[in-house]
């Protein structure tokens, strides 16, 4: 690997205690070029403009997939990657399924764990803390042709972040927009899922919703995620998600979730759920509580969710699920807690 570091470095210049969530971004970026069919030498340099033409194919037909992964700082002050071979294979499954060549295990670990070690400093002690990592793939030939680039980039960038919402998060179920529909890509994390997400969300907010819940694409009566998040509903004591499919995005922190809730002995259940269903358990006074998981968010307690006429609101501030497990998730993060499935690694 060519490693060039910055001369001089742009912390003393960020506000820690007032981060905007992706806007700041941490000195030194990794950078990979596939061309003439390989994966080439990757580099180390700082964080700064990349150039290219015009004709740049992922400008004009979006072959590009990405990743959202986490560091935290434990209080001896070293590095923890939270379940970073997750996020490695996901990111090949979806660089398949947009016809992206693979990234090599090697070149993506090695790449991580020296950006993350360089820009260490980046990365803040302290409860809602953690440095934002951004791996991603693009196609770069200069090609407009409508066919796969022959040429691509793998690219990794941070960003110190502290929380996502920093405001109550009203949903709205969306009857008319689809995110996903069988047999297309809303299993990946390609680039365009989220830019056609971003008009109904944005009709959404114009109404004072802050993010839309995502229903099937045949008849709109399945509930699939919420915004960028997996979504989760407490039922009595139970707590149910819709199940992984192509159209739902198989969430790491979903995945932890499980496992975290079925430790404190909460029975979780992962299948199809209808807004019918949903209306009927809130009527009947079984629908408790709603939130949802990711990456950037971690666990974000919903206040309510709207349905045609109908409001069912939450309230997440006494005896909450979601609190409790995202306590239990940021306390293993932090390294304050032990993490009795392997799932964090010290950048070295
Ligand atoms: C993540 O949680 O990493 C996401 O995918 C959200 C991101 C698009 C900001």
């Amino acid at each position: 690997m060519n490693i060039t570091t910055s001369n001089k470095t742009r912390l003393e210049n960020v506000d820690f205690s007032n981060l905007l969530f992706g806007t700041v971004f941490s000195d030194h970026m990794f950078s990979c070029s596939f061309t003439n069919g390989k994966w080439q030498v990757p580099e180390i340099l700082p964080y700064g403009p990349i150039s290219f033409n015009p004709g740049l194919q992922v400008l004009h037909y979006g072959q590009s997939v990405f990743e959202g992964m986490k560091a935290f700082k434990n209080k001896n002050n070293q590095v923890l990657l939270f379940r970073k071979e997750e996020n490695f294979k996901r990111l090949n499954k979806s660089a398949v399924r947009l016809s992206i060549p693979e990234i090599p295990e090697e070149i993506f670990m090695q790449g991580l764990n020296k950006l993350i070690s360089l820009d260490k400093d980046w990365c803040k002690y302290g409860p809602e803390y953690s440095l934002y990592i951004r791996p991603f793939l693009f196609a770069s030939s200069e090609c407009i042709k409508a066919s796969s680039s022959n040429e691509f980039k793998f690219m990794i960038i941070t960003s110190p972040t502290s929380t996502y919402y920093n405001q109550d998060l009203n949903l709205v179920v969306e009857e008319k927009y689809t995110r996903a529909a069988k047999g297309g890509v809303g299993f990946a994390k390609a680039a365009g899922n989220y830019a056609a997400s971003f008009y109904p969300t944005k009709m959404a907010n114009l109404k004072g919703f802050q993010q839309v819940i995502w229903t099937d694409s045949s008849k709109h009566q399945f509930i699939e995620e919420c915004g960028t998040m997996n979504i989760w509903f407490r039922v009595g004591d139970k707590l149910i998600t819709p199940s992984i499919s192509d159209t739902i995005l198989s969430g790491i922190t979903r995945d932890s979730i499980i496992t975290l809730a079925r430790d404190l002995k909460i029975e979780v259940q992962e299948k199809e759920i209808s807004i019918i269903e949903l209306l009927n358990a809130y009527n009947s006074g079984n629908l408790i509580e709603v939130f949802g998981t990711g990456t950037a968010v971690a666990v974000s307690p919903v206040k309510s969710i709207t349905y045609r006429n109908n409001l069912m609101s939450f309230d997440s501030s006494i005896d909450s699920f979601a609190l409790a497990l995202k306590e239990k998730l940021q306390n293993i993060q932090r390294g304050e807690e032990s993490d009795k499935y392997g799932w964090t690694s010290k950048v070295i």
